[in-house]
């Protein structure tokens, strides 16, 4: 098996220990995640009880084929534990997430839990987040206006190699469609220096829905769980910028 998909299980099966029974979970997005999802199954067929709240569409439909009791969202008023994948984790712990479409779900969930458990094969560990394309999420009206405005924040914010792309599925010049009914803008950083100040100016345009930067949230533990085909690296507590 390549090292990474071994990486990914590795830290999938670590993430298991940070459940307990009667817990409200949520499920993240993505094939790390995905690895997640089919252990926890194994774990309630065995009888193991927990609700899940899934970060999308795909993630919902792995978790009922596996039997995993599933519960609205809107009749949630926290989360226990979410566990979910990242396309980087910087040296203060802040993610660069969104490569699976699904970052808005994503950062309502994460935003409403205790404490989230990433999980990510060793490949995804960076100093500065930007060298993965940071996923932008925006409405389709306007989308190409958004972008140009997305551009010039990114150049603003530091970012040295800027560029923006719609993300395309199925045929070239087709957008992908979020589950949420939007678009995502693929925006190329190369580096980026100040997360937290990208973050919130790309959030004040109009026309972005949400950005696939996850600083930490003051109210949410969050543990990072680094895996190869050795073992695992656990890592938490550090505050973010
Ligand atoms: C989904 O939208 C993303 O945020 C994923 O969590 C991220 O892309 C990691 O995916 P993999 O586990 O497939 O690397």
């Amino acid at each position: 098996m390549n090292p990474l998909d071994l990486g990914k299980i590795q830290a999938a099966a670590a993430a298991i220990d940070y459940l307990e029974d009667g817990m409200i979970v949520g499920l993240g997005t993505g094939s790390t995640t995905n690895h997640f999802i089919a252990m926890l199954g194994d774990l309630v067929a065995k009888g193991f009880k927990i609700g899940a709240i899934p970060t999308s569409q795909a993630s919902a439909r792995l978790a009922e084929s596996l039997g995993i009791a599933l519960i609205d969202i809107n009749q949630a008023e926290r989360i226990d534990v979410t566990v979910d994948g990242a396309d980087e984790v910087d040296q203060f712990h802040n993610l660069l997430k969104g490569g699976g479409g699904a970052l808005l779900r994503e950062k309502i969930v994460a935003h409403a839990t205790d404490h989230m458990v990433v999980i990510a094969d060793r490949s995804k560990r960076v100093t500065d987040l930007g060298a993965f394309p940071l996923p932008v999420e925006v409405t389709s009206f306007g989308f190409t206006i958004t972008a140009k405005k997305i551009f010039d924040v990114l150049r603003e914010t530091g970012c040295s190699d800027a560029d923006v792309k719609l993300r395309e599925a199925g045929a070239p010049g087709r957008p992908f469609v979020t589950d949420n009914g939007n678009f995502i803008l693929d925006c190329s950083c190369g580096h980026i220096p100040d997360a937290a100040t990208t973050a919130q100016a790309l959030n004040a345009i109009p026309g972005v829905v949400e950005n696939g930067i996850f600083l930490s949230f003051p109210h949410t533990r969050r543990t990072i769980i680094f895996g190869d085909e050795d073992g695992v690296e656990v890592m938490g507590g550090v505050v973010g910028v």
